[in-house]
């Protein structure tokens, strides 16, 4: 299974993947995942994307479309992948199929996650993610047994720069302008499935599986 995962910030893609990588037993790649991990390491990459992502504007193309260039040349994706917040605008869309015509191995699928701003608001403002494992919480709606520690690993809980609402604000207006048009490009592909995002994280799940069962 070859998979894009789309939706504005806070619509659960990186929530819904844990368990979609995990059923259809391929690699969960998401961008700003190898993005955090590298600002986490101080690496090149990481000093050079830092301060686009503090400020919820796209790093540049250059960088990204060469970083999942990389990626899915790893062995771990001939079984299939799972993208989350690759593509994210038109141009990346287009390098990504250029990608995978080269290697004669086109998507399956394009999973769009549809939610309404103010649910995404709520979701972002309250997400805590894990220093160590990077798994989201919620103060709200996914909370761990003890406050500020992930349950997953007992590592110590923490909130995103790009999760401060000023943040969230452009980080709406960005998907808004650059990334919503990969919506149609997908459809006019003939590859687009939309699910509403809303209700609970397992019924969210289960219809993500339910539409994609039926592409197979
Ligand atoms: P990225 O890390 O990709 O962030 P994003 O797309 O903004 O998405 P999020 O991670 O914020 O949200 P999500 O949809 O994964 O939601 P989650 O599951 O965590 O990108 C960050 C930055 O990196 C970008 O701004 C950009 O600078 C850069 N970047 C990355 N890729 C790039 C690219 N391709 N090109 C250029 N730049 C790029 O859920 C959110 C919260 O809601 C959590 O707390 C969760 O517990 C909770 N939740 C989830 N589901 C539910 C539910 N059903 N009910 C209640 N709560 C829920």
């Amino acid at each position: 299974m070859r998979l894009v995962l789309v939706g504005p910030p806070g619509a659960g893609k990186g929530t819904q993947a844990l368990f979609l990588a995990s059923h259809f037993s391929i690699p969960h790649i998401s961008t700003g995942d190898i993005m955090r991990a590298n600002i986490k390491a101080g690496t090149p990459l990481g000093l050079e994307v830092k301060a686009y992502m503090e400020r919820g504007e796209l790093v540049p193309d250059s960088v990204t479309n060469e970083m999942v260039r990389d990626r899915l040349n790893e062995p771990d994706t001939a079984s299939g992948f799972l993208l989350d917040g690759f593509p994210r605008n038109v141009g990346q869309a287009e390098v990504l199929r250029a990608i995978l015509s080269e290697k004669k191995t086109p998507l399956h699928a394009v999973l769009e996650l549809s939610i309404k701003t103010s649910e995404i608001v709520a979701r972002l403002s309250g997400r805590r993610i894990c220093r160590n494992c990077g798994r989201a919480w919620h103060v709200d709606f996914e909370t761990t047994q003890v406050a500020g520690i992930c349950d997953a690993c007992q590592g110590e809980l923490y909130q995103r720069d790009d999760d401060k609402e000023e943040v969230i604000t452009r980080r709406l207006e960005v998907f808004e302008e650059q990334t919503a048009p990969i919506i149609s490009f997908y459809r006019t592909e003939g590859l687009l499935i939309s699910i509403s995002a809303s209700g609970s994280v397992a019924d969210i799940t289960e219809r993500a599986i339910s539409a994609l069962s039926r592409i197979r």
